[in-house]
This record gives structure tokens, C-alpha cells and sequence, in this order.
């Protein structure tokens, strides 16, 4: 559980990418040939050279489509540079030790579409609504034989695997269920199971997010978005924006104390806001995709301002979206929490390391 947390912790220092503009999949010569030694040297070893998989250690196909369209970039840049827990993947990220700097892991990231010419697609992001016990039973019977009684992985990835499933949303589960990964072991089961079946199996396995243990953490619920806005019959605070974007952690706590009205976004990744946040803060993760990054959000002029751990890459992400999609007053905490936590500014920890 340490070396989760430690990995969480690495996650949140970590945001992915500063312009959505980094992750064009129109790569040039030099570029190919680069991410395909990088390809080469650190990865056909277990996921072969032709990246058709299971080479060595079960490593799975990094062709299929169905993987492909629906992981990026958040799922395979994370997978890649973070790796999964206990299994024979690990971290590439410098951040961990590993060989390769976030520019070779953007770069690899987007030559796995470009290579096999997919293009990425939008899942919905409804919640799947499941019946999580039923889920169990199918879970026994049709899945544990690969991925491991306890979704510790055999010949199939490991399941249980509290970073997969950070990074995997529900629609991203049912569709690698329902739609199988082509050219591997993993079947289509929409073929071979009621839909009711899939959505239990998708419901059980996020009943196992926690990282499979008998005793799940207590999590902190999420503000509803009924209650996103702080002093709703608050006036508008007043900021000055440095570069029109960096508002100083001062004016902040002062607007908090004038009970002005505004929302303010955590935008790292939620397992961080679990564990300590600005008081009111909503968890607005960085890797969402770029049209949900207003999600629930009122575009009605109301100040929104967003701040991450330092400085601002995932917050200068989520405004820059946010801005695109035609939300007015944003802003970033110039700071960021970890200077705020420093400076003794007010946060609340999260439920899962500390009580209320
Ligand atoms: C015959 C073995 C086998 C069975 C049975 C099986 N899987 Fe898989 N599953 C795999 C393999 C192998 C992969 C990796 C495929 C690849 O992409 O190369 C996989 C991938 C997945 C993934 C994607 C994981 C990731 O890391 O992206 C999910 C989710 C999944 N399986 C869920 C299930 C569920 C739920 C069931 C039961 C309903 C099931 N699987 C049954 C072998 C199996
Ligand atoms: C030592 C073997 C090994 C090496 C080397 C390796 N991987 Fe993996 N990789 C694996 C295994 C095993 C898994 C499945 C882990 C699990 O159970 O979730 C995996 C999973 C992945 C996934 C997630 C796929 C999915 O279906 O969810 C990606 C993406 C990936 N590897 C990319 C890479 C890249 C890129 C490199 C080189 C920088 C690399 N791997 C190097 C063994 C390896």
C-alpha cells in the first residue's frame, strides 16, 4: 500500500502535458525513427518488436484498436511512465527512476497510434450502474481463470491494480470487456454475455479500486456539483492576474474569507485531493479529456480558479480547456497547494490518511 501511495504521490507531481497541441499524432521522419528505437531499446523485449505483445511476461498487444482508440493519451502515458504495481511493468518516467524523460514518453505515446494509424475515440462518461455481487460470480467464472482470483493478474493484466484502475474509467473497462482487445486472448464478451453481466463485471471490479484489500479506505465523498460554487450569495471577488492568468495564493485565502463567490478547482489527480486539498476545493482531474473539462461546471461568468501541486502544468491544462470551451474568469493559484501547505494556509486531509 506504501509504494501505492508513493506512486499516487509521484502521479501528483506529474501532470501530463502542458498543450493539448503536444499530443498531435502527426509525427515527422525524425520523430518516427527516434520513438521507434526508444520502441526498441526499452519495450519490444516483453511486447515484441512487431508491438503485437505477449513476447515476455504476458505483455499485452500494443497494436489492438480496441486498447489503442480508448487509451489515449492519459491511460498509456501513465501506464507507460508509471507502470503497474507487481506486475513486470514498470515505470519508465525519470520521475521514477526510469530511463526516459516526458518528452520521450509523449513522443512514444503518440508513435503507438501514429505507427498503427488509429485515431483516438470519446467514450461517453456515464458511470456504469452495475450489481456489483453478481459481478463477483461472473468475475469467478469467466475472467478469474486469466487475470487472477484476486485480479492479481496471470495471463491477463492485472486487474486489481489500484494505478489501472485510477486510470481507467467505467466506459474504458466495458469496452475493453464488451469489445475484447483484437488480436489477443481477451475475447469480445458482448458476444457471450448479457449486457446486465458486463455492467455487474464493471461495477465489481471498481468496487475494487481500493487495491483489492478486505478493508477499503474510507474515501471522501466528492462535493456534489449542486455545491461546487463557494457562497453561492457571495460578491464576485476581485483579482489581479499576472500574465491574465496567476492569481497570487494570497488573494485566494482572502477571498475565502470574504465568503466571495467562486469555484475552485483541484486538477490533480483525484487520489491527491483524497489526501489533502483546499477546503471547497472540487476534484477536477487533469487527465479528464478535453471536452469534459467543464463538466457540471456553470459557464455563466462565475469565477472558476484552478490550482495543482507546482507549479501550474496540470491547472495551466484544465484552464487552457476550459478557456477553449468559452468559460470567461479563470484562474490559477500561482503557487500551487504545495507552497500553500507550506505557507500554513488552510487544507483539509483527506479521509483516507486522516479523519475529519
Ligand atoms: C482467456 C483469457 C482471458 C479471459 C477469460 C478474460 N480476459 Fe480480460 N484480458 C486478457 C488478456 C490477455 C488481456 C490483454 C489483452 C491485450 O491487450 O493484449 C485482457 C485485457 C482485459 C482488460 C483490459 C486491461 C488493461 O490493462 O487495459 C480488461 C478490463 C479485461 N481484460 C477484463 C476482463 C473481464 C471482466 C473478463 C471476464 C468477463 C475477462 N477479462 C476475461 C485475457 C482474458
Ligand atoms: C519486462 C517486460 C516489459 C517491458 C520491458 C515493458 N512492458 Fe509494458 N507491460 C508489461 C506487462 C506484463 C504489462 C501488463 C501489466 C498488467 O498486468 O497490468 C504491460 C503493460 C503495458 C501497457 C498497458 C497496456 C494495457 O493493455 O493496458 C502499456 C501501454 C505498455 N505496457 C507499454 C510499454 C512500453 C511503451 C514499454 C517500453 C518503454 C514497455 N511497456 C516495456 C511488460 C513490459
Amino acid at each position: 500500500m506504501r509504494n501505492v501511495l508513493v506512486l499516487l504521490f509521484a502521479l501528483s507531481l506529474s501532470p501530463l502535458s502542458v498543450a493539448q497541441s503536444n499530443w498531435s499524432l502527426e509525427l515527422d521522419a525524425e520523430e518516427m525513427t527516434r520513438a521507434e528505437a526508444l520502441y526498441q531499446q526499452y519495450c519490444s523485449l516483453c511486447h515484441g518488436e512487431d508491438r503485437s505483445g505477449y513476447r515476455a511476461d504476458h505483455a499485452p498487444s500494443l497494436r489492438s484498436q480496441s486498447l489503442l482508440s480508448t487509451a489515449f493519451p492519459g491511460f498509456l502515458f501513465t501506464a507507460i511512465g508509471y507502470g503497474r504495481a507487481g506486475t513486470a511493468m514498470d515505470g519508465y518516467s525519470d520521475e521514477m527512476g526510469g530511463p526516459l524523460n516526458r518528452d520521450e514518453l509523449r513522443l512514444l505515446t503518440r508513435w503507438l497510434l501514429a505507427v498503427e494509424g488509429v485515431e483516438p475515440v470519446t467514450l461517453p462518461d456515464t458511470p456504469v450502474q452495475g450489481d456489483a455481487t453478481l459481478g463477483a460470480s461472473v468475475y469467478a467464472e469467466r475472467c478469474a481463470s486469466c487475470h487472477g482470483t484476486r485480479g492479481q493478474g496471470d495471463t491477463g493484466p492485472a486487474l486489481g491494480d489500484p494505478a489501472l484502475l485510477a486510470n481507467a474509467s467505467d466506459a474504458f473497462l466495458r469496452h475493453a470487456i464488451a469489445n475484447g482487445r483484437d488480436g489477443t486472448p481477451m475475447v469480445a464478451f458482448a458476444d457471450q454475455l448479457p449486457e446486465q453481466d458486463i455492467d455487474a463485471v464493471v461495477a465489481y471490479l471498481r468496487s475494487q479500486a481500493s487495491g483489492w484489500s478486505p478493508q477499503p479506505p474510507t474515501l471522501r465523498k466528492p462535493p456534489a456539483p449542486a455545491d461546487y460554487v463557494l457562497n453561492p450569495d457571495g460578491e464576485e471577488p476581485v483579482f489581479t492576474l499576472r500574465e491574465g492568468r496567476y492569481v497570487p495564493a494570497a488573494e485566494v485565502v482572502r477571498a475565502l474569507e470574504e465568503k466571495r463567490r467562486f469555484i475552485l478547482l483541484d486538477t490533480r489527480p483525484a487520489s491527491a485531493w483524497q489526501r489533502s486539498h483546499i477546503p471547497g476545493a472540487v476534484p477536477m482531474p487533469y487527465y479528464r479529456e478535453k471536452d469534459r473539462a467543464g463538466d457540471n461546471l456553470p459557464n455563466d461568468g462565475t469565477w472558476i480558479v484552478a490550482y495543482c501541486a507546482c507549479p501550474h502544468a496540470a491547472s495551466d491544462f484544465v484552464v487552457n480547456n476550459l478557456r477553449d470551451l468559452g468559460y470567461q474568469n479563470t484562474a490559477i493559484i500561482d503557487e500551487g497547494i504545495l507552497v500553500w501547505t507550506a505557507l500554513g494556509l488552510p487544507v483539509t486531509a483527506g479521509g483516507a490518511l486522516a479523519a475529519d
